[in-house]
């Protein structure tokens, strides 16, 4: 028994680690431990022995026995790892190939469409994207803006608070954005800054999480002209007419003063939502002068620079431009509504080529 397992083990590894595939590496596992494998087969020849030799040869056994599973394991392991190397090489994906312009299947959601329409226009109107923290601190979100704990401004943003911590929130705006770009930043600063916000509510115009896109403009001379003149220009080349109107009303925001909100001029005849001058006025977002004490927080003199502050709901404006009327279908990922309202991956939006496709989502 002895020289049996002895010149067993001089054969085993070697045969073992020579093999090449799992297959042959599964019929050495079968000779040696298989139902009639050579050590299944020794293991029944312990019986004939006599008691004492039977616990020596037995032991010796199982010591052999467990050494050649390990092996085996462990050759299973490497053998599985090479050919899993080698599917991988097989199937690498050419990205340099063009893709195929008939990818009618994915579709790209209005509100990435529409984020990507507006920044393509503030792009061109020489303004840079700036982005902030989801998950942002009190400072930011609330005190820098002119926001104060005891202020009721608070209340009205149905603030989400994130566990364990007195500071941190989900952005409920992202006027934070202004902060920290002027505190990482000396004018001239010219941005807007798109991103995800949050607030506890649920309707056909809100939901928890919705987007907003903030503008900055900072430097010596910026005014509410050029607040006016920039929106307008901006309403125009996004909904696609020259017929544009814009109303600016006086409201309060505690970070820009004066402050307004600005209107569209509409049509809502016959049920229909056209952006038109003349009959209606419909809400578009909030603006206003950067407040000196904004600036002085960030370290700027607001004797020697000033500017203007605007930020808007991007689903809204994907709402009015596309005639979208339920905010809550947006996050129900419904494959029948992102067929009807999405876009096609290569509708790129440019202000050359066009915004919009043939005035509206090609379906
Ligand atoms: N942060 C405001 C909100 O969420 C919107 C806003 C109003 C942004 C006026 C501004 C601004 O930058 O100047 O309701």
């Amino acid at each position: 028994m002895e020289e049996k397992i002895a010149a067993l083990r001089q054969s085993v590894p070697n045969a073992v680690q020579q093999t090449k595939t799992l297959i042959q590496l599964d019929e050495i596992r079968v000779k040696l431990l298989g139902k009639n494998g050579s050590i299944t087969e020794l293991m029944k020849g312990l019986g004939a022995l006599s008691p004492e030799k039977k616990k020596e040869a037995g032991q010796l056994l199982n010591t052999f026995k467990n050494e050649v599973t390990a092996l085996i394991e462990s050759q299973k392991a490497t053998l599985e790892e090479a050919e899993l190397n080698a599917k991988l090489a097989s199937q690498t994906a050419d990205i340099t190939l063009p893709c195929r312009p008939n990818t009618h299947s994915g579709r790209i959601h209005p509100v990435a469409q529409v984020m990507e329409e507006m920044l393509t226009i503030f792009a061109q109107m020489g303004f840079e994207m700036a982005e902030g923290p989801d998950i942002e601190d009190d400072f930011h979100n609330f005190e820098a803006l002119n926001i104060p704990p005891s202020h009721p401004a608070r209340q009205m943003q149905a603030t989400f608070f994130m566990e364990n911590t007195t500071d941190k929130v989900l952005r409920t705006q992202t006027s934070g954005v202004q902060i920290r770009t002027m505190e990482s930043k000396k004018p001239p600063i010219k941005i807007v800054a798109p991103g995800r916000t949050y607030r506890r509510d649920y309707d056909m115009t809100h939901t928890p999480m919705f987007h907003q896109i903030e503008g900055l403009v900072i430097d010596t001379e910026t005014n509410l002209a050029h607040l006016k003149s920039t929106l307008t220009e901006f309403m125009k080349l996004f909904f696609e007419t020259d017929d544009v109107a814009l109303r600016f009303r006086p409201s309060y925001f505690p970070f820009t003063e004066p402050s307004y909100e600005a209107d569209v001029g509409c049509s809502r005849k016959n049920g229909e939502f056209v952006i038109k001058s003349g009959e209606d006025w419909c809400e578009l977002l909030g603006c206003g002068m950067v407040h000196p004490d904004v600036l002085r927080t960030c370290g700027l003199d607001p004797n020697v620079y000033q500017g203007y502050a605007f930020g808007c709901g991007i689903d809204r404006f994907a709402m009015l431009k596309y005639g979208i009327p339920d905010l809550r279908s947006f996050f129900d990922a419904d494959m029948r509504w992102i067929k009807h309202y999405g876009f096609l991956p290569l509708d790129i939006p440019s202000v050359i080529s066009g915004l919009s496709f043939n005035g509206g989502a090609k379906r």
